[in-house]
């Protein structure tokens, strides 16, 4: 069968799943009431139809419309525009003085309502670019609801290129922007499906969790709320995290929440202080059972307009992401992989290899480019080399240039011996204007780097106009079996959880916690889709005394700011596990969006502002002291 057709297969069983469901949710209530509803777009408000409804069949109606002004043409013709499309109005040359008096230098964006008798456009006048393209409506009367000032800071136009900045500070403007209104309304629709899943589907409680926390060990940066006790702090929570376990205590055995998080962390496209989260925790749950509600879900939420998806999702370890993709969030739609070539360099004499290797954990690595060489400069490599390696010195990075005649060129490995240099373009499998990056290191920081490099020559090519990556592929992919603990990031001695400080080990691996702690797996797994993580989870630990262990011993965070938590589990806490999807970096990635921004109606800027209303912003003195602040500046 072709794929076409198994689409179709797919779409109308999902289809007929989602009439079942609806069936299903009739049976539940008033069936009079919800059979009176009607799937009307425009009833309640003052409209007979919306701009981009109006057909051939609709000649001789008599309408009324609203919307913006879109265009307007020798005060003849208008166009009107609202988010379902765009409808010509015809003025009639006996209405044109009457009429003329108001729309002369109407300004764009002026709100209108119209009420007009629609008629086929005349023939060689139709536009099939428009959804309305046959028809125009004859104005009757007009009605100007709101006249906009003439000097709007941009114009409402897709093909105007605004400055980010400019967009957020008129976010209203920008809104009523086609990307901004698709992306917003797609959200709306993803969430109603999700919670439609959860919900009816699966028995799932929606239940709102505080804003106003404390504060929690470990994890990012915590905004802060100054209460009306001198000294005391509320923290708005990263995540709803310990309530959801909280809640499990309590034997509501299936969570879930749209929930707000915030985390006063650096600004990265994929990253908001402010963002939000579809929150899910369960009883009686292992990893498999979370993995496998969390595809339905997304499967059941996908937008059919983005193709098929299949179940289930790949599956991949930790170790593999890092040692074959250089990252524990892959972009599996690259085919480009890591070696290890360490074994060709054993017995050489080439100094920056031989200082690694035979160490402990000391490896070479290498990264084929196909046809790398061929479309970028020194200057780029050299340049995508530097910011690849920031943050991690003490590993040596050399490229290797494959020229005509399919030959490695390189000055570092100039002396191996001819058969050594033909096994390693074999084992590399290189061909004519192809570049190999080899990194020479220890642990993951040489797969780190090519992990990187690998991404940054992939965004280089494709801003050359080459096209690397499939646009509209979806790769979904779990990553699990993290460490439990990772060197902490920082540099300092010591450990740190890989997730959170409440994810349990691998059940092979509890006794190890107390000997090699370094060395335990976690229950821990991540979601990630074209290279972004866009959820993660974890299995909890629900026994108060390894709760403690890891806190006080491991981490050595201070056991009394989760005393709660940790009475809590000694009080009958069920096994529970779950995960949080980041709804706005999983829309992001659905969008083709290239920043998180573009997905959030209001959101902050890339150093943590509201550009619109100047957020953060002062306080009067009488505020500072009712809740005991002063401020050094
Ligand atoms: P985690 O910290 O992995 O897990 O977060 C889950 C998902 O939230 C998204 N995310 C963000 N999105 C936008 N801006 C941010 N600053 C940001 N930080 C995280 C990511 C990430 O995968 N409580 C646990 C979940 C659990 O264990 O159930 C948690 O928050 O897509």
């Amino acid at each position: 069968m072709s794929l076409g057709g198994c689409k179709q297969i797919i779409f109308a069983v999902r289809h007929l799943k989602q009439r079942l469901l609806c069936c299903r949710k009739i049976c539940f209530n008033n069936l009079r009431f919800i059979s009176t509803i009607t799937p009307d777009k425009v009833s309640y408000t003052a409209r007979s139809h919306t701009c981009g409804e109006l057909r051939l069949p609709d000649v001789k109606k008599d309408v009324v419309l609203c919307g913006w002004l879109q265009y307007e043409r020798f005060g003849l013709f208008l166009l009107l525009r609202d988010w379902h499309g765009m409808t010509q109005l015809v003025i009639p040359e006996d209405q044109k003085d009457v009429m003329s008096e108001k729309i002369t230098n109407l300004p764009f964006e002026s709100v209108l309502r119209v009420h007009g008798c629609v008629r086929a456009r005349p023939e060689g006048q139709t536009n099939e670019k428009m959804n309305t393209g046959e028809i125009e409506v004859v104005v009757k009367d007009l009605h100007i609801l709101n006249r906009c000032t003439p000097r709007l800071p941009f114009e409402i136009k897709d093909f105007f290129k605004v400055k980010e900045l400019l967009r957020m500070q008129y976010r209203y403007l920008d809104i009523r922007r086609h990307e901004l209104q698709r992306n917003l309304r797609l959200r709306s629709k993803m969430v109603m499906k999700m919670r439609q899943f959860l919900s009816e589907l699966h028995e799932f409680v929606e239940v709102e969790t505080p804003t106003l926390f404390r504060k929690t060990p470990g994890g990012a940066k915590e905004f802060v709320v100054p209460s009306r006790y001198a000294g005391k702090f509320y923290s708005l929570p990263q995540s709803p995290q310990q309530f959801k376990q909280l809640l499990m205590v309590g034997g509501i055995d299936r969570y879930y929440q749209i929930a707000r998080c915030y985390r006063d962390e650096g600004a990265k496209p994929d990253r908001q202080p402010e963002f939000t989260q579809v929150d899910i925790e369960m009883s009686f749950v292992d990893q498999e059972g979370i993995m496998r509600l969390t595809e339905e879900l997304v499967s059941w939420a996908w937008p059919e307009e983005k193709g098929v998806i299949s179940l289930p999702f790949r599956r991949m370890t930790y170790q593999e992401a890092m040692t074959k993709y250089g990252s524990d969030k892959p972009d599996t739609r690259l085919d480009m992989l890591i070696q290890d070539v360490s074994d060709m360099f054993k017995d050489t004499n080439i100094e920056m290899f031989h200082k690694v290797l035979g160490k402990d954990s000391g490896s070479v690595q290498a990264l084929r480019v196909p046809g790398f060489w061929k479309h970028c400069s020194n200057k780029d490599i050299e340049s995508l080399i530097t910011s690849a390696k920031k943050g991690i010195s003490d590993v040596n990075v050399v490229v290797l240039k494959i020229k005509d005649d399919a030959s490695l060129q390189s000055g570092v490995i100039k002396n191996m011996e001819e058969s050594g240099r033909k096994q390693l373009e074999k084992r590399l499998e290189i061909s004519d204007g192809d570049l190999v990056f080899m990194a020479a290191g220890f642990a993951f920081d040489p797969h780190t780097i090519l992990g990187r490099l690998r991404l940054s020559c992939a965004d280089l090519l494709e801003s050359k106009g080459l096209e690397v990556r499939d646009k509209s592929r979806f790769d979904f992919l779990w990553v699990h079996e993290f460490p439990l603990f990772l060197p902490r990031e920082d540099g300092a001695d010591g450990l740190e959880s890989a997730h959170h400080p409440f994810t349990a080990p691998h059940p092979d691996d509890v006794d190890v916690i107390y000997t090699h702690p370094e060395m335990v797996r976690s229950q821990h797994y991540d979601l990630v889709l074209n290279g972004n993580e866009i959820g993660g989870g974890s299995i909890r630990i629900h026994n108060s005394d390894l709760q403690r262990y890891v806190i006080e011993n491991i981490l050595k965070e201070n056991a009394e700011e989760l005393e709660h938590l940790l009475e809590a589990l000694d009080s009958g806490c069920p096994p529970h596990g779950g995960i949080a999807l980041g709804l706005d970096r999983f829309l992001a990635v659905i969008c083709g969006s290239n920043s998180i921004r573009d997905v959030i109606a209001f959101p902050k800027s890339h150093d943590g502002k509201d550009p619109m209303s100047k957020a953060p912003a002062d306080i009067s003195q009488d505020d500072m002291d009712r809740y005991h602040i002063s401020v050094t500046r």
